[in-house]
């Protein structure tokens, strides 16, 4: 089997990650310390998550800890600085400024401090990321297009694209609510995508099409369970950024064995591997590749498609995109 050193040697970008599940944990540990604030579980049970809601919660604890512009700048860096220890060329970051409570009200700060520190990764040698900037699946309609409204004000460089991620599962058939929000942000320019199913089913994956205009969609894997929506994202090629260990630390499949990422790929649907929240599930992007290269005993060509993919979905510049190639 290829080794890890040959899985971070393949040219890929990295589509679907979140801020929020970059913050190493032992920064964590030593903000909660000077903050005085509780862990919100024993030291040694930290990283055991009860399914996504409570995953959710977790973030709200870790982001409340991130207060300054230095840190939040810190934390931009770290996350480029980890991107090349993996040997990836970019990546598209998703943050959700519903979870960063010291930041609401702020986003324009919020913005230019991660922007200071991706611009001094950059200019130090390390790759290039923009951002996603995600609105939360059980805020409301105003809330949302309040937000995009914003964003369209800024128009700063950095940002990318409009995300939604979050619980789906109690927010019901939401794809109505969010639409006008998805439209003015792909008027203004902005690429859009959608978590949708993962704590939804195929449903939640056809509700991004059809009502939010999705680029991509992150995670889609329940896709596998409507043939008939595998056939359209085989036919309009609408990229799934795949996490397999997301996947299975937050309940979704009990094993490898029973993920439908090798079945949604050779339907032909575009699949890219990611790692969701790295920090927080303990994986890397080289390893997810090793991940399905062992379960599904995937070839070198395979491999090198896979990561292709994860180039092609990227909402990185064409300059960008050809030097990845
Ligand atoms: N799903 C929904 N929301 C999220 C996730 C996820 O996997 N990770 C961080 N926010
Ligand atoms: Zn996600």
């Amino acid at each position: 089997p290829p080794s890890l050193d040959r899985l971070r040697a393949l040219p890929r970008a990295e589509v679907h990650v979140h801020l929020e599940g970059c913050l190493p944990v032992p920064q964590l540990e030593a903000w909660a310390r000077r903050f005085g604030e509780p862990l919100p579980r024993p030291p040694g049970q930290l990283l055991r998550f009860d399914g996504l809601v409570d995953f959710l919660h977790f973030l709200d604890w870790a982001c409340g800890l991130v207060r300054t512009r230095e840190e939040l700048a810190e934390a931009a860096y770290g996350f480029s600085q980890r991107l090349a220890a993996s040997g990836t060329g970019y990546a598209d970051l998703i943050f959700n400024p519903t979870h960063w409570r010291p930041w609401h009200g702020r986003l324009s700060a919020m913005i230019d401090a991660l922007d200071a520190g991706f611009h001094a990764a950059e200019q130090d040698g390390l790759p290039p990321v923009g951002l996603c900037v995600s609105l939360l699946r059980t805020q409301s309609a105003d809330a949302a297009v309040e937000l995009v409204d914003t964003l369209v004000a800024l128009r700063h460089p950095r940002v990318v694209a409009l995300s939604i991620d979050g619980n789906e599962a109690t927010a019901g058939h939401t794809g109505p609510r969010f639409a006008e929000a998805f439209r003015r942000a792909g008027a203004a320019g902005l690429k859009r995508t959608v978590h949708a199913g993962e704590s939804s089913g195929p449903e939640g994956v056809r509700d991004a099409i059809e009502w939010l205009g999705a680029d991509r969609i992150d995670h889609g894997v329940r896709a596998i369970e409507d043939p008939a929506l595998m056939a359209l994202l085989a036919e309009r090629q609408i990229p799934l950024g795949v996490c397999p260990t997301s996947n299975l630390k937050l309940g979704v499949y009990p094993s490898i064995d029973d993920h439908p990422v090798d079945r949604l790929r050779r339907a032909g649907v575009p699949v890219s591997l990611n790692t969701d929240d790295p920090a927080l599930l303990e994986t890397t992007l080289e390893g997810e590749y090793a991940l399905c290269q062992a379960a599904f005993g995937w070839t070198d060509a395979e491999l090198r498609a896979v990561a292709l993919t994860s180039i092609d979905a990227s909402f990185a510049n064409a300059g960008v995109k050809t030097r990845l190639r």
